[in-house]
């Protein structure tokens, strides 16, 4: 029997109508949430994702600030561009999209954007809150995978979840956030040795890696549920981590992609956005 699908296109329509509602609420109260977006560069990728991130915002009623900057900006430009927006009140959330040139500290950058406008959840504070499991700004990716988990009823507690990639992005902090539910985590990556062994033993398997059609059906064991991170673009259009057509046949939910977990993370990054508008305006009630 083929896998049931994990509809992120759908899911991500739910939370943005949701979130639409409780922006309008807080627009009513003067407050109307703010993200500033910046783009360091021209790669064609990032330009397609900074793009849907501004259309997402208007949809749901958010202001915008883009900020494109050109691939020759040096790190001090930028991170003086965080100071202002750090600074801005109409600003509650901040985005550098990733990747940067090689001649801008990403990790510097990071800790530049004040904690609480760091809707990325990539400042260490907010990772070491993560970490902690103390309540943060969780990353996109790996909030919208658990969200759609959620959202489809998938029973994480006790459950063996095998993550393939340990990326800062995705593989760590969703390890984090699985085990923060009570799952027994495994994350894999390029040395792991015999991976498919190790896949074979996941309920939940996770795809992060970055590489076409990584997990074949063979790597999945009979009805797990499968989520595919992976979005690489060839000329035949988006393809996941996971060889889909073939796995959907083992599995008994799946990812597709797209419209799988790329949808989910710009309803997270919506999500942020709108938590950290709504904190501050709760904290300048109470000033
Ligand atoms: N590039 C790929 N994924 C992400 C993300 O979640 N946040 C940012 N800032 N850049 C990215």
């Amino acid at each position: 029997m083929s896998a049931a699908i994990m509809d992120g296109k759908a899911v991500s329509a739910l939370v943005r109508r949701e979130v639409k509602e409780r922006a309008a609420l807080l627009a009513s109260k003067g407050v109307k949430p703010g993200l500033a977006v910046v783009l360091v560069g021209d790669d064609p990728a990032s330009q397609v994702y900074v793009r849907q991130k501004e259309k997402a915002c208007d949809e749901v009623g958010f202001a915008s600030f883009m900020r494109y900057l050109p691939a020759s900006t040096d790190e001090k430009e930028l991170l003086d561009l965080i100071d202002g927006l750090n600074s801005d009140p109409a600003v509650h959330g901040i985005l550098v999209q990733l990747p940067l040139p090689k001649h801008i500290d990403k990790d510097r950058v990071a800790e530049a954007i004040r904690p609480e406008k760091d809707v990325d959840g990539f400042h260490p504070i907010n990772v070491g809150r993560l970490t902690l499991g103390i309540e943060t700004m969780e990353p996109c990716t790996p909030k919208g995978i658990v969200y759609l988990l959620e959202h489809y009823g998938i029973d994480i507690e006790g459950k063996r979840a095998v993550v393939v990639g340990r990326s800062n992005i995705v593989g760590k902090p969703v390890s984090l956030l699985l085990l923060s539910r009570n799952a027994t985590v495994t994350v894999c990556h390029s040395r792991t040795k015999d991976l498919p062994d190790v896949t074979r033993q996941a309920d939940i398997l996770v795809a992060a890696t970055g590489k076409p059609k990584t997990i074949g059906s063979s790597m999945v064991k009979g009805g797990a549920v499968v989520v595919d991170v992976g979005i690489t673009r060839t000329q035949s259009g988006l393809i996941g981590d996971v060889d889909f057509d073939a796995v959907k046949e083992v599995a008994s939910y799946i990812t597709p992609v797209p419209g799988g977990i790329g949808p989910m993370t710009i309803a997270m990054l919506l999500l942020n956005a709108l938590k950290a508008a709504e904190a501050c305006a709760s904290s300048s009630m109470r000033r």
